[in-house]
């Protein structure tokens, strides 16, 4: 059994991040109703869905998968909570009324109710007054203590990041998931390997988002990706998928970190929410990962080689402004 599994979380999720309105200019995100988009989605049969503190579209999704009456066992959360005082206060009171109100709003606050997972949204670094990685990662490490957090974990952390958590000896749970930009530019850059191993070293199970940035408009204004652009409309006539979903299916074979990853990924399209979990669903994933949904190797390989010759550099579309990758 890979550690995904052990951990009993769904490889597919569904990411309300993307769907989140923004002010022009791309300076703040603007209250958002997305109930019709998450309904669509539980429609299409997902059921693990990934969210921030920091969403605003977060109560009309919760309010969709309330009303869609799926049983609670059935359902997985994640939810990250923010770690920047410059976004929003961020110290340990505020990270556990946040997690306790999520909790409350969906209803799950009695009975043990938890949340599946919780993520720190960034790494703090102690700049300002944030707190540092280690503090931050302690409010984690008491929710799950608490039983309010089944699954721990860590987003956008670097190699730096992780070293600043584990050089004190106190850890008491390790991280078990780590979300992350990934798209095939970036398994050659020498950071995103030096991750990826250290995860497999203390089988952290990667949790991938911003796989498609290649084939959306995201990377245009900033540099092109000729070769793996070209390569993915060849293999698109001989696999007879289209480009977006040859890179989800690649996305979901990659063991760099040594276990089966999470794809995070989204649509406000209904049709395309039932083909994703037609593709990339739970039910369409072999155990033992051997093999899963039937694109020959060479396909991957060839998508590789061709983004190494485009090369990293530039290639990361989620750049915070208050962090480097
Ligand atoms: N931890 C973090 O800091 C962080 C950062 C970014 C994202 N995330 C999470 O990860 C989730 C996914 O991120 P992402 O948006 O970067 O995911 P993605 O999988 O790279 O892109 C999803 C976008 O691709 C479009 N798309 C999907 N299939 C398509 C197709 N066949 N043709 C054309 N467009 C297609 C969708 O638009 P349509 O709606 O038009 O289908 C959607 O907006 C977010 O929602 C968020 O929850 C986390």
């Amino acid at each position: 059994m890979t550690p995904s599994a052990a951990l009993a979380l769904p490889r597919l999720c569904f990411g309300l991040g993307s769907l989140m309105a923004w002010a022009p200019g791309h300076t703040h995100p603007l209250p958002t109703d997305s109930y019709a988009q998450v309904a669509a989605a539980l429609a299409a049969g997902f059921r693990h869905f990934d969210c921030g503190d920091l969403y605003t579209n977060l109560p009309s999704a919760i309010r969709a998968i309330r009303d869609a009456g799926v049983p609670r066992d059935q359902l997985c959360l994640s939810l990250k909570l923010n770690t920047y005082g410059a976004l929003k206060p961020a110290r340990r009171d505020d990270m556990v009324a946040s997690a306790k109100k999520v909790l409350r709003e969906f209803g799950w606050d009695k009975h043990d109710g938890y949340l599946d997972v919780a993520l720190l949204h960034f790494p703090p670094r102690a700049k300002g007054d944030n707190l540092s990685n280690r503090e931050a990662w302690a409010v984690l490490e008491e929710l799950k203590d608490e039983g309010l957090v089944r699954v721990i974990g860590v987003s956008n952390w670097t190699i730096d990041d992780y070293e600043s958590q584990f050089a004190h000896n106190d850890i008491k749970h390790l991280p078990q998931v780590s979300e992350y930009e990934l798209n095939p530019h970036l398994l050659f850059d020498p950071k995103f390997k030096a991750r990826a191993a250290f995860e497999r070293e203390h089988g952290i199970v990667p949790k991938y988002y911003g796989i498609l940035t290649p084939v959306t408009d995201r990377l245009a204004k900033r540099s092109a990706s000729p070769h793996l652009l070209a390569t993915l409309d060849e293999l698109s006539i001989e696999t007879g998928l289209t480009p977006h979903e040859i890179l989800l299916l690649w996305a979901s074979q990659l063991d760099i970190s040594g276990t089966s990853p999470i794809i995070t990924t989204s649509t406000s399209n209904a049709e395309r929410a039932k083909r994703l979990v037609q593709l990339l669903g739970d039910t369409n994933q072999d155990d033992d990962d051997s093999g899963k949904s039937g694109l020959d190797k060479s396909v991957y390989e060839r998508l590789e080689h061709a983004a190494g010759q485009d090369g990293y550099e530039g290639k990361t579309f989620y750049l915070h402004p208050h962090m480097n990758k």
